[in-house]
């Protein structure tokens, strides 16, 4: 079976890609190389032995969505990756994320219902929630007003399949709502590629340790928690792959039991930002230096993901821990810094 995976070269797609060829499906890859390299089709060869294909494409340009799927009307699903995802960037440069992500959605779903089988996997995010009420947070909360232009492309995503799925019976979505996922595979073949300083805690924390940042910058020490700092519910990247298989095989065993449906994907377990240094200070041997400063704008508290429904609706379960995501972004980070 052909599968559509957009962003494939990215951080959760790439990872994604190789669960998919080693459980048999044929892929297809698009992306258009803004956040990614070409090397990322070896690292995949390397784990699976197959390099899937893959085509360099902007899906912004809709006339090229239009050949691509005129080509490809074979697929059997398309897994949507492709957006971006900086927050900060995107109070700067809205309407940059606005086209970037909404626009890129309604090419490709309006080129979707020109096939005979349509199954569709939407990348969403806790983001949607903002700071929850009730913790651990279930896929019933609602959704609250978004926080940055990113998490409303989001919000905004999964309420145009939601409104497609109404009038295109033929369509049957998924939107899994990732939590915070890192890590790396564990050959350490493909994993992370931020681009300049890394705006997320673990790759900062894994190049702060091979010395090219100074220092970690630990973003508040006086949250409501009960260190001090922000909880979050860190999921290893190789989980969250495999629950994009899972949820693929829901839809083309015509298993699901509504066109569109919501899952978190998380662990379950919320730690703190002093939890993850401590863990990568256990994996690594290494110590690392830190230093406690002012909150960051726009920062939740804590949020961490009711997974009952991932669990025994969707079939899936977590299976690593922190330290194995740890272990694999370090070994990942030494890697590509051939250390
Ligand atoms: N942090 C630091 N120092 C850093 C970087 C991060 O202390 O240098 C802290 C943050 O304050 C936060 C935690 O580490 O408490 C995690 O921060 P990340 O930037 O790694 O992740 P976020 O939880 O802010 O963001 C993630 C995704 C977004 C998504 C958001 C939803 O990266 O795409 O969750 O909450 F929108």
């Amino acid at each position: 079976m052909k599968i559509l995976v957009t962003g494939g070269l990215g951080f959760i797609g790439s990872h994604t890609v190789v669960e998919l060829q080693q459980e048999g499906f044929e892929v297809v890859i698009i992306d258009n190389l803004s956040h990614s390299s070409l090397d990322v089709l070896d690292g995949i060869k390397a784990i699976t032995d197959i390099k899937p294909q893959f085509q360099k494409l902007d899906l912004k340009i809709k006339k090229d969505v239009k050949t691509f799927f005129k080509k490809y009307n074979d697929l059997a699903g398309v897994i949507h990756f492709a957006a971006k995802k900086a927050v900060g960037e995107s109070i700067k440069e809205p309407l940059m994320y606005y086209e970037n992500n909404i626009s890129t959605l309604v090419y490709v779903l309006q080129e979707l219902s020109e096939l005979n089988q349509q199954n569709f996997i939407f990348s969403s995010s806790c983001t949607v929630y903002g700071q929850a009420d009730i913790l651990p947070i279930t896929e019933n909360e609602a959704i609250k007003v978004a926080e940055s232009p990113y998490g409303n492309t989001k919000q905004i995503g999964e309420e145009i399949i939601r409104d497609t799925c109404k009038v295109n019976k033929k369509l049957n979505s998924i939107a899994l709502r990732y939590f915070n996922p890192i890590g790396a595979h564990p050959t350490a073949q493909i994993g992370e590629l931020p681009i300049g300083v890394p705006q997320n805690l673990v790759p900062y924390i894994t190049q702060t340790a091979l010395g090219i940042r100074e220092q970690l910058s630990v973003f508040g020490n006086d949250y409501k928690t009960l260190d001090g700092t922000c909880v979050r519910d860190y999921i290893h990247v190789v989980d969250v792959a495999k629950a994009h298989v899972v949820a693929l095989k829901r839809l083309l065993d015509n298993k699901n039991d509504y066109d569109f449906e919501v899952f978190n994907l998380g662990t379950g377990k919320g730690s703190s930002v002093l939890d993850v240094i401590e863990s990568f200070e256990k994996v690594s041997g290494k110590k690392l230096k830190y230093q406690i400063m002012d909150r960051r704008e726009g920062d939740v508290t804590s949020i961490y993901a009711e997974t009952t429904k991932a669990n025994d609706v969707l079939g899936w379960k977590a299976e690593l821990t922190l330290d194995d995501a740890m272990a694999s972004a370090w070994k990942w980070e030494q890697k590509i810094r051939n250390k």
